[in-house]
């Protein structure tokens, strides 16, 4: 009987199959109803009593590898069946799952595209600067509202040298006069921060592009149609801009420029406060003061710079109204421009 149990251990140790009803034959043989394993336990009662606790353990082993032999080649028939006879290898993939660009990104690259195809460079600069850079090289008097705490952040404040969080994209103006030559026309886009209440309106960070053009006989008319074909690239054939006077201490003259209302094209709503006209930038002539500050002849050179918020050109494009939801990251929010680039 010993040698019976040692023969079919030896079998099913080398037992392979490579499908299941042959598995299923293996199976039936050693442990069906009239199987070899029942043939051995029938045999087993008539074992004398001092064989019987060495013959049950071997008994017991070939049982338990048996058993454990069918169960590994199940498995393994089943991966394989899974992966070549049950798989629909023309399924499609499951969807992948893709991140959206953040519409600040998607308008600031849209802008400085267009400036681009005008000729136009692309510089950065830091958003920690120098009083010299941010205010004074840009013709800010020493008693400038702007430069008082509740505009600025400070980083460090120590009279002429204060250091601060820039305030707009205007200092790398100064910064890439002072070290280029003219000709020079370059865009910057950037962070800027001021110290304001958080409202729907308004934000203590937000994002600008800034423009600069020198060079001989650069007039006013130049500044017009550059802005103008910018605001027909960006909003449409259609669209009409406005130049109104205004102040920086940096230009002269200084001009705000508002686009007809996109959202209405121009008939009244309450984005445009029913005047037809939105507010999308400031520009003007370099003042002669800041271009001798920068190391630039004014009697050779002249110049234009415009500065424009990302978020207002973000807020006509899609009609964002709260300027807040740019920053708070909300996805229900952020994947809704899935579709709206690359
Ligand atoms: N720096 C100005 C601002 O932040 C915008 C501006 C830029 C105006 C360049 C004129 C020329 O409001």
């Amino acid at each position: 009987m010993k040698q019976k149990i040692d023969q079919l251990l030896d079998e099913s140790q080398r037992f392979q199959a490579s499908t299941m009803d042959e598995l299923e034959q293996f199976r039936v043989k050693m442990l069906g109803k009239k199987g070899e394993l029942n043939d051995l336990f029938e045999a087993f009662k008539t074992v004398a009593n001092e064989e019987k606790r060495e013959i049950g353990q071997k008994l017991n082993i070939l049982k338990t590898a048996i058993q454990d032999k069918i169960d590994e080649i199940k498995n393994a028939l089943e991966i394989t069946e899974d992966n070549s006879e049950n798989t629909d290898l023309t399924r499609p993939v499951n969807d992948f799952v893709l991140g959206s660009r953040h519409p600040i990104t998607l308008v600031r690259k849209e802008i400085l595209e267009v400036f681009s195809r005008m000729g136009y460079v692309v510089s950065e600069g830091p958003e920690i600067e120098d009083d010299w850079h941010n205010f004074t090289a840009l013709n800010f008097p020493p008693e400038h509202p702007a430069r008082d705490m509740q505009d600025t952040f400070f980083v460090e404040k120590n009279g002429e040298n204060d250091i601060a969080l820039r305030t707009h994209t205007s200092s790398v103006q100064v910064r890439v006069m002072e070290t280029q030559k003219p000709p020079i026309r370059a865009v910057f886009p950037g962070r800027v921060y001021r110290n304001e209440a958080i409202s729907a309106r308004a934000h203590c960070f937000f994002h600008q592009v800034e423009g600069l053009y020198i060079d001989k006989n650069v007039s006013f008319a130049d500044l017009r149609e550059t802005l103008l074909n910018f605001a027909k690239e960006l909003f449409g054939e259609e669209t009409k801009i406005r130049l109104r006077p205004s102040y920086f201490p940096f230009t002269e003259p200084s001009a705000e420029m508002d686009i007809s209302c996109n959202l209405c094209g121009g008939k009244g709503c309450t984005f445009c406060k029913h005047s037809g006209w939105v507010e999308i930038l400031g520009c003007g002539m370099i003042d002669p003061n800041v271009l001798k500050n920068c190391g630039i002849d004014s009697a050779v050179y002249s110049g234009f710079a415009f500065g424009l918020g990302i978020e207002r050109i973000t807020n006509l494009k899609f009609t964002v109204k709260d300027l807040r939801l740019f920053s708070e990251n909300d996805l229900r929010f952020l994947e809704q421009f899935k579709s709206s680039g690359f």
